[in-house]
């Protein structure tokens, strides 16, 4: 299998060894091909380059040869190339397909009831502390089956791939007790083998304290280190663990036990931090070598600070600031420090129902004051780093997986995030194939 783009109007974010992520001021160039080819074979990005102004090249380049007559790295003994799907995109761009660090999009049915409340006046931690929330979805996943959970998950997964998701972090976190837990990411576990997008688990077991353990946190926090990840590390569920750092949640005290207890256990920390207040989530994240920390509305000199010099990816969710009302993470002071961000979209029930990645784009630069070069960046490779992917995914450079997708016809790069109502993702292209649109 090997499809071939040619006339690409710009390939985007293209080029070898980019690196794991791009900070500061580097965030600000994004390197390109104006009039661009693709050639992918397999499931991989094999070359790529500028269109030759010649016929008769054009003529080596749209027969599938070029990649390895002129890279002369076809394996020996590997026989001749295979048949070459041709795909012209005048007109149209090619990116690497959103890399999406942080979601729950395993959930069971919706909260647009709560949603009312909050249009009424009622804060997140409110209707938290009412029974809504966390501890509504974690009722409704107690009551859906397995079956269920997947079907539900599968039509939220096909959405966001065709709006240009690769590749996808989901949490655990609506279960609150050992089995429901399982169950959740058991369920994450079978939609790795249901959906052509690249799928990374996260056990969030401390994500709200169940009614059951009211005025005990503490009981809790010790079910989630000796019962919960034990079991979790056991089945192999998880590649990194998760917890709810914020007031009213779980403090730094319980946050730093199960991060250690997670690590112990070979699951890298990966945290909610900062999102309603000054919790020290970004401390106890950077203590831990987190992947990296996200929400980070309320992050100060101190917290950049920390931040610099660490590994840990500062991760801003713009979907839940713009859904839930809140102040925006002071990105732009983030990078002028020199920090990397990567921008995901928390797709979840209560606090950002949509998983849409283009909007994510839009917003990184209307409410951030990104530039779309530097907003780019965040939601490919970044992104990419904060799922622990960014060898394979996130740029389009040779020998990576090959997820891309084709846009509509757009005059500009910047139109992408410009036009923010708007699908601009015509084709997508995941693991060598085109998923969508599917042609039966
Ligand atoms: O990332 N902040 C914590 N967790 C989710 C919200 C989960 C929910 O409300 O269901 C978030 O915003
Ligand atoms: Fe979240």
């Amino acid at each position: 299998m090997a499809i071939l783009i040619t006339n690409i109007k710009e390939l985007i974010q293209a080029g070898d060894n980019p690196g794991p992520k791009i900070a500061g001021a580097a965030m600000s160039t994004l390197p390109t091909i104006r009039n661009g080819w693709l050639y992918i074979e397999n499931d991989r990005i094999r070359d790529y380059g500028e269109m030759p102004a010649d016929e008769m090249e054009l003529k080596n380049l749209t027969s599938g040869y070029i990649g390895f007559k002129s890279e002369g790295n076809r394996a020996e003994g590997s026989g001749s190339p295979p048949p070459v799907t041709i795909i012209n995109a005048a007109g149209k761009m090619v990116f690497p397909a959103f890399c999406d660090s942080h979601t729950h999009l395993v959930y069971a049915g919706s909260r647009e009831i709560e949603y009312i409340d909050k249009i009424r006046g009622l804060s997140y931690e409110e209707i938290a502390r009412r029974g809504g929330g966390i501890l509504n979805s974690a009722a409704r996943l107690h009551d859906a089956s397995e079956e269920e959970l997947v079907m539900q998950a599968l039509a939220r997964l096909r959405e966001i791939m065709m709006l240009g998701t690769g590749a996808v972090e989901i949490k655990s976190g609506y279960g609150l007790s050992v089995e429901d837990e399982l169950k959740m990411l058991r369920v994450i576990k079978k939609l790795k083998s249901l959906t052509p997008v690249t799928i990374v688990p996260t056990f969030l077991g401390a994500h709200a304290l169940p009614a059951g353990f009211k005025g005990n946190r503490k009981a809790f926090v010790d079910m989630v280190i000796s019962e919960m990840i034990p079991l979790v590390a056991a089945e192999g569920l998880a590649d990194f663990i998760d917890v709810f750092c914020d007031r009213g949640f779980f403090t730094v005290t319980d946050t730093d036990r199960i991060l250690n207890a997670g690590m112990k256990y070979g699951m890298r920390p990966k945290i909610h931090a900062n999102e309603l207040a000054n919790s020290g989530g970004i401390q106890v994240g950077v203590k831990y070598n987190a992947l990296s920390v996200d929400h980070l509305e309320f992050t100060g000199d101190t917290e950049i600070q920390c931040l610099l010099g660490s590994d840990t990816m500062p991760t801003i969710l713009p979907g839940a600031a713009f859904f839930l009302g809140m102040k925006y993470a002071p990105v732009r002071k983030m990078i002028e420090a020199g920090l990397p961000v990567a921008m995901a979209s928390d797709f979840n029930p209560g606090s950002s129902p949509s998983g849409n990645m283009q909007f994510i784009l839009s917003m990184a630069c209307i409410k951030y004051k990104m530039i779309p070069a530097e907003a780019i960046h965040a939601v490919t490779l970044n992104g990419a780093y904060a799922m622990g992917l960014s060898d394979d995914y996130g740029s389009i450079s040779r020998g990576k997986v090959a997820n891309v997708f084709i846009t509509c016809p757009i005059p500009t790069v910047e139109y992408m995030p410009y036009a923010y109502g708007s699908n601009k993702v015509e084709t997508v292209i995941l693991n060598g194939k085109v998923v969508s649109p599917v042609f039966t």
